[in-house]
C-alpha cells in the first residue's frame, strides 16, 4: 500500500522521536528495576511531592507537553531528587520503548483528559490495550490509582477495570499520597478508584 509523503514524514519523525527517547531512558534508568509511573503528570506537584516522601522508590512522570515537562524538572532540581524523572513523551510510544526490565510498582492516572465526546473516546488513556500494558509490567498486588472530576470518564475506567481479568478494583485500599496538582486545586469533587494487579 502506498503512503502518502506526509504521512511517510510523520512516520520517520516519530521514529526518531521514540529512538531519542528509548535512548534516554536506556540511559537514565539503566539499572532501575521498579518504579511508580505518573501518565499525564502536567505540572509535576503530585508525583514531586510523591518522591520527596519516597526517596527509595523510582519515580517516573510523562506528559505531552514540553513546557509541563521544564516546570516538572525545574521542581525536581530544585529539591535536588535523585529518584525522580520526567520526560516529554505519549503514552503509548513511552511503554512501547521502556526498558522492558523495568516493572511498575503502582501507576497513577490524576484528572486525564475526559475527551467527553462519543467520537473521542478513543483518545482517553483508559483502553483495553492500556490496562493490558500495565497490567504485563506490574506484578501481582501491584497498584492502578485513578482519580477525576469527570463522573463518565471515571463511571468509563470503572466499567474497563472490571472487564479486565487481570485488575480487581480494591475499595478498601488508600489513595497512595494526597498532594493536589494543578487540576485537583481547581475542583470542587472528584472520584477515585484503585485496582490491583491480580
Ligand atoms: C487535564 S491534565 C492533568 C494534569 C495533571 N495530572 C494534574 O492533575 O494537574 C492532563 C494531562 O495529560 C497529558 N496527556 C494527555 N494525553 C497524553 C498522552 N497520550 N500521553 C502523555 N500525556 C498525555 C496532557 O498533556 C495534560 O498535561
Amino acid at each position: 500500500m502506498e503512503i502518502s509523503e506526509s504521512h511517510a514524514r510523520e512516520l520517520a519523525r516519530q521514529a526518531e522521536r521514540k529512538a531519542e527517547l528509548r535512548e534516554a531512558l536506556e540511559r537514565e534508568l539503566a539499572g532501575v528495576e521498579e518504579i511508580l509511573f505518573e501518565a499525564g503528570c502536567g505540572h509535576g506537584h503530585w508525583l514531586t511531592s510523591y518522591a520527596e516522601e519516597h526517596p527509595h522508590l523510582q519515580c517516573v512522570g510523562i506528559d505531552l507537553i514540553s513546557w509541563r515537562i521544564r516546570k516538572c524538572l525545574n521542581k525536581r532540581d530544585k529539591r535536588e531528587l535523585q529518584n525522580l524523572h520526567f520526560y516529554k513523551a505519549e503514552l503509548n510510544e513511552f511503554l512501547e520503548v521502556l526498558p522492558d526490565a523495568i516493572r511498575f510498582q503502582c501507576t497513577v492516572l490524576l484528572f486525564p483528559d475526559p475527551w467527553p465526546k462519543a467520537r473521542h473516546h478513543r483518545r482517553r488513556m483508559v483502553q483495553p490495550a492500556f490496562l493490558d500494558e500495565v497490567a504485563k509490567r506490574t506484578d501481582r498486588g501491584g497498584q492502578f490509582c485513578f482519580r477525576s472530576d469527570d463522573r463518565p470518564y471515571y463511571d468509563w475506567t470503572i466499567e474497563h477495570l472490571e472487564a479486565h481479568p487481570d485488575w480487581q478494583i480494591d475499595a478498601e485500599a488508600q489513595w497512595p499520597h494526597e498532594n493536589d496538582t494543578y487540576f485537583q486545586d481547581m475542583m470542587d469533587e472528584y472520584h477515585s478508584v484503585i485496582a490491583r494487579r491480580v
